[in-house]
């Protein structure tokens, strides 16, 4: 693909300045193009882990910045635009998990990574939609106290049955408000379609789905399926992908409204605004590291 000027001129600042550039999914087609790495959160944080550049350009929302700040805290995490802020990130508070830890013995407090740093610093494991079910079940506590995200941590519940869970009221607007009404109303459109969702969608619109699970995992079933039509519930930034990917498929959005607005402030001059000054870079106390990155490394650990 023929770059234009903005993505060219990134890529001359990557060279310049020894940075790489991360991008989400979630994230618009041409800032996808100038990453060297594009993938779901728990792939970030792995790669974030382990780059060896100087410079880490996050083109995602806060929560991955920091994570890869927490991660690699001696390289300059760039996060483009300081307000792509995740909402679900802020629905607990660090009080409200000690005392529901207070409250119980044997209880794993499990973090989902859409959370801020001081989260993370409270919890005992951090988790992301592609290795949940496989780390909760790996703990070896029976009760699982699950933040922020009430509908991940419901779907990880039914597949991890001899497990107590207690939920927060967290949620994604941009996953939660679909309803099973859209879903029929989607599938009578297309009816020939399989349903592929993300597990922040609500219990009723997951078990109608053919397949539920993190973007990566979307991605990876379209890849393998030799269905021709599918329909998309999660983030369009996804779309741009999935069609780059298969283009002999066909894929449609469960609903128009599927943006995620924090997502989207990541612009290619956005980029070149931080990378040319540096700023916004995130900050975060030592001590706020330290503590949140033992949950962040148990999680890799328990993914191998
Ligand atoms: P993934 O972990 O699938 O990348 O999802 C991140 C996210 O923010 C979903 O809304
Ligand atoms: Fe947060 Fe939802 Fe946006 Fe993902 S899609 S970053 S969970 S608001």
């Amino acid at each position: 693909m023929q770059m234009n000027e903005k993505q060219l001129r990134i890529l001359k600042l990557k060279k310049e300045m020894d940075a790489v550039v991360l991008a989400h999914y979630y994230v618009t087609g041409d800032v996808q193009e100038v990453a060297d790495y594009v993938g779901d959160s728990f792939y970030l944080s792995r790669v974030a882990s382990r780059v060896q550049a100087k410079t880490i350009v996050m083109c995602g929302v806060r929560f991955m910045a920091e994570s890869a700040k927490i991660l690699s805290p001696e390289k300059n995490v760039l996060l483009p635009a300081a307000d792509a802020d995740c909402p679900m990130a802020h629905m607990v508070t660090a009080g409200q998990v000690r005392r529901v830890r207070a409250q119980h013995e044997d209880l794993a407090v499990v973090c989902y990574v859409n959370s801020t740093a001081e989260l993370k610093g409270e919890s005992d494991v951090c988790v992301t939609s592609a290795n949940a079910v496989q780390i909760v079940r790996a703990l070896p506590n029976r009760q699982i106290y699950f933040i922020p995200d009430e509908n991940l941590g419901r779907f990880i519940a039914a597949q991890v049955p001899e497990k107590q869970f207690l939920f927060h009221q967290g949620f994604c607007p941009t996953h939660a408000f679909l309803s099973a009404e859209d879903v029929k109303a989607a599938r009578r459109a297309h009816p020939d379609a399989l349903l592929l969702v993300h597990p922040e969608c609500r219990p009723e619109v997951v078990e109608l789905a053919n397949y539920a699970g993190s973007t990566a995992g979307i991605l990876r079933f379209a890849r393998e399926s030799r269905a021709k039509t599918f329909l998309i519930g999660t983030e369009h930034g996804v779309l741009y992908d999935l069609a780059k990917e298969n283009p002999d498929k066909c894929f449609y959005p469960l609903h128009p409204k599927q943006i995620c607005p924090n997502m989207k402030r990541i612009t290619l001059e956005k980029v070149i605004r931080a990378m040319e000054s540096g700023f916004p870079s995130v900050f975060l106390e030592e001590e706020e590291i330290q503590r949140a990155r033992r949950p962040l490394q148990r999680m890799l650990e328990l993914s191998k």
